[in-house]
């Protein structure tokens, strides 16, 4: 509902919302709704997080994170599909429910997985927001995703529900602060992981040299270059300040620890306190800076630059 609680919110126009005719018939539609409009800078007092309208987003947004699309590879599959909490990656949705043949989320689950998506949301500048940006296409503005392409543009009609949803937030609520993930501390101390392996275990650049695990050269360090290319791409497994949706801390930890169920490079931690995987959840966190390495992120190897 919207909140009637501010006096400043006066009502101006009762508003359909229709929705572009381009799409399938499967598109999701916006809420047949009145619209509150408000005036001057009178700021919206909803208790949601953000201010966001939790309504519209469980009648239109959160459809689209189930939405089946056809299969079960990359961009044809849903959502919700590789984003479970257990997925460790942002937009951490629950478990659906499972009742009589039904499967949804309830009133309870739906609101817990708003205040998910609400940290990847921009409502002082819709555009600049995480959920906005990964589902779409780079060329079209968006960011790198893992998921695949599902947007091929700011037109399509799931990308223009959602960022009528934000528009619904205080405006003077912004982004998540940012965390600095600093970029020395990776190149000291962070990158020697990849080349030394724990016992009986095959180094990370074994499988993952085309992306963060970039082999360093013959007997030398990386590169400053070689370092700040598999630092941007690491980054796409990193969710600053948020060690938990992180899945480079995710994925290289064993399941009866909390980790992904599989990963096909085996594990690397075995306990959540594993001294290794706490001091990088430090740099996570933009606590560990610099080139002076904790002790467990000491290596020989390669030699030092
Ligand atoms: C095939 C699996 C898969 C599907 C399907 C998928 N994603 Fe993702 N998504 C990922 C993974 C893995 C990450 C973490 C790595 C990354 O950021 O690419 C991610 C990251 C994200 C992020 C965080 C990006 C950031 O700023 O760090 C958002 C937001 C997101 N996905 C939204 C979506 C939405 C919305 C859909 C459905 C339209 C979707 N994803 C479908 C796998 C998927
Ligand atoms: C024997 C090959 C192999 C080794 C060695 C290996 N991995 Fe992986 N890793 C994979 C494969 C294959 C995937 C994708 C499928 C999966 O999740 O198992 C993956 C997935 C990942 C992901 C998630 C990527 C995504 O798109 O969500 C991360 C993060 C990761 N590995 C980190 C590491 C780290 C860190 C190391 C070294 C400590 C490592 N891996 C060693 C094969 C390997």
């Amino acid at each position: 509902m919207i909140s009637r609680a501010t006096q400043a919110l006066f009502l101006v126009a009762a508003t359909v919302f229709v929705v572009g005719c381009s799409e399938q018939e499967s598109a999701p539609s916006a809420p047949q709704t009145v619209q509150t409009v408000q005036t001057g800078d009178a700021a919206v007092t909803r208790d949601t997080p953000k201010g966001l309208d939790f309504e519209f987003y469980r009648e239109s947004v959160e459809p689209i994170f189930i939405r089946y699309r056809g299969g079960f590879v990359g961009s044809d599959t849903a959502c919700v599909a590789c984003h479970t909490v257990q997925a460790n990656a942002p937009l951490g949705l629950l478990p659906l429910t499972e009742e009589n043949g039904e499967v949804f989320w309830t009133e309870a689950q739906s609101r817990e997985n708003m205040a998910n998506v609400a940290l990847l949301v921009n409502p002082s500048a819709p555009e600049t927001s995480r959920i906005l940006a990964a589902p779409l296409a780079p060329t079209a503005g968006g960011e790198a995703h893992s998921g695949g392409i599902f947007w091929d543009s700011s037109d399509h009609s799931e990308y223009r529900l959602i960022a009528q949803w934000i528009a619904t937030g205080d405006p003077s609520a912004g982004a998540e602060p940012t965390v600095d993930v600093d970029f020395e501390f990776f190149r000291a101390c962070v990158q020697p992981i990849f080349v030394n392996p724990i016992d009986n275990a095959m180094p990370c650049t074994e499988c993952h040299s085309g992306q963060f695990a970039i082999p360093n050269p013959d007997n030398s360090y990386w590169t400053v270059e070689q370092s700040q290319e598999s630092f941007a791409e690491l980054m796409t497994f990193v969710d600053p300040g948020r060690p938990d949706y992180s899945r480079f801390l995710h994925k290289p930890l064993h399941p009866n620890a909390g980790g992904d169920l599989m990963h096909n490079g085996g594990r690397r931690w075995y306990s959540q306190d594993d001294p290794e995987r706490q001091a990088l959840e430090a740099w996570v966190l933009g606590d560990a800076t610099g080139d002076q390495c904790p002790s467990a992120l000491q290596f020989d190897f390669p030699p030092r630059p």
